[in-house]
């Protein structure tokens, strides 16, 4: 081939390129002109680029140079077509790919709306200045009955009404009482062991699962949350408790919650109260509370003439729920998260 027809077929295709990418005028005629233009396989471009093979030999550098300015027009065009159209593929991007759809959202854990309470009552109450202090919920019956002033005899120890642990079962069987454990029933448990290794003023909140044997319905659980505080110091009165569960209570339900305290008995305080909240128009009890009894004092090494303090427990779960508006403790224990969810 002479290098006259050589460069005559170049300017062929680069004429001929230039119209079919000019005149495209959708992905579909685009992609047609790049298929026969600068297709790997069957692209003219590729054809002509082999016919350089026959140009005689010194010859080839001037067929060369006009092949290379041949391909970066027809580069040109292509790019100007494709950009006019929008883009082409060339991006690499799957033409497939719809940009508006939603997309895979990733699977985020979530914090249980019990936890998440738990963490609002330690704020709120660490605003008054009470450290949050742990027990372990495989107790002795020391710290959750002997110490808390409740006897042997007392009805809250029976079997029935606490989960004993089997090992228990077998230590009292060999008259072994010292071996005894259970499941707390209370987080009362955390003032005795507190005040067993501090001096007072105690300022502290227990916030943890305490277990009670109780059939599960719409209220009761076998497990649930206390919230128990302990302040401990010179001159403590119950006006004071009374002023920390105000200030508690409007902080976590709100500016128009009323208290009130209803006489009752707990073996560990004196006098003792149960705390209701108003809320919504009704009174709702909430938990105990009371003034610590001498007895609790002198178990600790605390000398009930110098030291004063109150202690109270309220139900963490009640106070989610009445937050929340949940009308079934189970719900939270269900496992099912299309409930935990909305929290
Ligand atoms: N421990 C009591 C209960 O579980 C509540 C309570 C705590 C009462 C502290 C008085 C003082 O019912």
């Amino acid at each position: 081939m002479s290098l006259q027809d050589f460069l005559a077929s170049l300017d062929a295709l680069q004429c001929d390129a230039q119209s079919a990418f000019d005149s495209a005028d959708d992905a579909e005629s685009f992609e047609a002109a790049r298929v026969a233009f600068t297709g790997a396989k069957k692209g003219r471009l590729k054809d002509v680029q082999k016919q350089m093979g026959a140009v005689p030999n010194e010859e080839k550098k001037t067929a060369g140079l006009k092949l290379n300015e041949v391909k970066s027009a027809i580069q040109t065009a292509l790019e100007t077509a494709q950009s006019r159209l929008g883009g082409g593929d060339d991006s690499g991007v799957d033409p497939t790919f719809d940009p508006t759809l939603p997309g895979n959202r990733p699977i985020i854990g979530h914090i249980h709306p019990i936890t998440q309470t738990i963490n609002h009552l330690m704020e709120i109450m660490g605003r008054m200045g009470f450290e949050a202090a742990e027990g372990p919920e495989v107790e002795d019956p020391w710290h959750n009955f002997v110490a808390l002033n409740i006897p042997e005899d007392h009805p809250a120890r029976d079997p029935l009404d606490n989960f004993y642990l089997a090992t228990a079962a077998a230590a009292k069987a060999d008259r072994n009482v010292e071996g005894e454990q259970l499941l707390r029933s209370q987080t009362s448990t955390v003032q005795i062991r507190i005040m067993e290794e501090r001096q007072p003023p105690i300022r502290i909140i227990s916030l943890g699962r305490v277990y009670r044997p109780d059939q599960p319905d719409a209220t009761h659980f076998p497990m649930f949350h206390q919230m128990e505080g302990l302040l401990v110091d010179k001159n403590v009165t119950m006006a004071n408790l009374k002023t920390v569960l105000r200030v508690f209570a409007t902080n976590y339900l709100g500016d128009d919650v009323e208290i009130r305290f209803r006489p009752s008995f707990f073996p560990f305080t004196e006098p003792s109260v149960e705390v209701d909240f108003l809320w919504d128009g009704t009174w709702i009890e909430f938990g105990g509370a009371g003034m610590i009894d001498p007895n609790v004092f002198k178990a600790v090494g605390y000398d009930p003439d110098e030291v004063s303090g109150f202690a109270f427990g309220l139900g963490v779960e009640r106070l989610c729920m009445r937050r929340h508006g949940i009308t079934d403790i189970r719900d939270l224990y269900s496992g099912d998260l299309r409930f935990l969810r909305q929290f």
